[in-house]
């Protein structure tokens, strides 16, 4: 199974309640994790994070944030 590393982050109409963001990028229900990072050596899992009200979330898929789960615009940057 191959990584799955998109370029722009995934935008969504976040509720309230306790949510786990997928990080390594093999979820099959991103932006969340499904669980399968648990079937693959890939040293990461899931950010947790509690959404206290509805908001809109930009959540980082390109892996460069340095907030994640959070988009913080590294998308943009030219590659090293
Ligand atoms: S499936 Fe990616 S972190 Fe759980």
């Amino acid at each position: 199974m191959q990584r799955e590393d998109g370029t722009r982050p995934i935008v969504i109409d976040e509720t309230p309640g306790k949510k786990w963001y997928c990080q390594c990028g093999l979820s099959q229900r991103l932006p969340y994790c499904d669980g399968t990072h648990k079937h693959h050596d890939v040293g990461v899992g899931p950010i947790a994070v509690e959404i206290t009200e509805p908001a809109t979330k930009a959540v980082c898929q390109c892996h460069r944030t340095q907030g994640p789960p959070w988009c913080d615009g590294s998308h943009r940057m030219p590659d090293e």
